[in-house]
């Protein structure tokens, strides 16, 4: 195989009691990335559509992750990358972890798969540090594994790949404002007390249950950030509003996506996600902020093979 089309789907991380460490993949939501093997030694970005990017390999994520991964490989020549990019980045929705687990994904298979999905998040966590300052895994895992994902541990990565109860929807409205992660990790505090840290880890550790479990009330129940929604929460507006009127059409909880400012719901059932975005849509109506909402089941392959 020369050349292969995938799919690059957009992610959900944090999943409110997770920061840094869970994250989901959707189905709806997703990039598009054409990537070829070519002689010449090196990783060259030839086109990008969509967004205005930088093609410079050095100052591309995509880029980065590939020479990441081409540095560990044996492989003697290059690869070519052209990318149809439908996530907006500094949506939240994991924009550049699309491209990053993309391009590894896609390099991996045309070399005939020589290395594990865990090394491929650690190629793929070098275009999140170039696009965050932070090398985070919680959007590429899930992005690579699919389904849901749980970050055990940073040093030495340990990914720990979650069941995904079948009825499970996600629906996510993205506000077009741009929050860079970057910016909206340095506005975090670096110390939480100690009855935050008890709240939050038995949301994380409820919500890991309710999943194994499939238990669509524990899964809402633990759908609760206590350290960081409080603080990114006001950089997007009307987000308590999406908050209560989601609760009322349904959903099971909700919270910020990513670092924002896109808003994310899990539902049980297509038709309660549906509801959710008509009261997101109503909510958002008069504020006057364009915004894009998207249906998603949660897609359990990661990224796939479309030619
Ligand atoms: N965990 C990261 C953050 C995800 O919240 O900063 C960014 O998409």
């Amino acid at each position: 195989m020369e050349e292969i089309k995938v799919f690059c789907p957009a992610t959900i991380a944090n999943v409110s009691c997770g920061f840094d460490v869970l994250g989901l993949a959707l189905d709806a939501v997703g990039d598009d990335m054409i990537v070829r093997k070519i002689s010449k030694k090196g990783i060259f970005i030839s086109k990008i559509t969509g967004q205005d990017l930088p093609l410079e390999t050095s100052k591309n994520v995509s880029g980065v992750a590939g020479l990441a991964l081409l540095e560990k490989s044996n492989y003697d020549g290059g690869f070519e990358i052209e990318i149809d990019k439908k996530i907006k980045p500094g949506s939240g929705i994991g924009s550049s972890a699309a491209s990053s687990a993309g391009a590894v994904w896609a390099m991996n298979e045309l070399l005939g798969k020589p290395f594990s999905n865990m090394e491929l998040v650690q190629f793929a966590m070098q275009g999140e540090k170039l696009a965050s300052d932070v090398a985070h895994a919680d959007n590429v895992a899930p992005a690579l594994y699919g389904g849901f994902t749980l970050v055990r541990s940073y040093e030495p990565l340990d990914i720990i790949p979650l069941p995904t109860p079948e009825e499970l929807f996600a629906t996510v409205i993205h506000p077009q404002i741009e929050v860079k992660t970057s910016d909206s990790r340095k506005i975090l505090k670096t110390n939480i007390t100690l009855e935050k840290g008890i709240k939050q880890w038995g949301n994380l550790g409820g919500l890991v249950a309710g999943l194994f479990q499939s238990d669509y009330d524990l899964i809402g129940r633990s759908l609760q950030d206590h350290i960081v929604e409080p603080i990114r929460s006001i950089l997007i507006p009307a987000f308590d509003d999406i908050k209560l009127n989601a609760t009322k059409a349904g959903a099971l909880g909700s919270g910020i996506s990513g670092s924002g400012p896109s808003i994310f719901a899990l539902s049980k059932g297509e038709a309660t996600a549906k509801k959710v975005a008509e009261s997101m849509h109503k909510t958002y109506q008069s504020i006057g902020i364009p915004f894009d909402i998207h249906i998603s089941k949660v897609n359990t392959q990661g990224v796939k093979r479309l030619s």
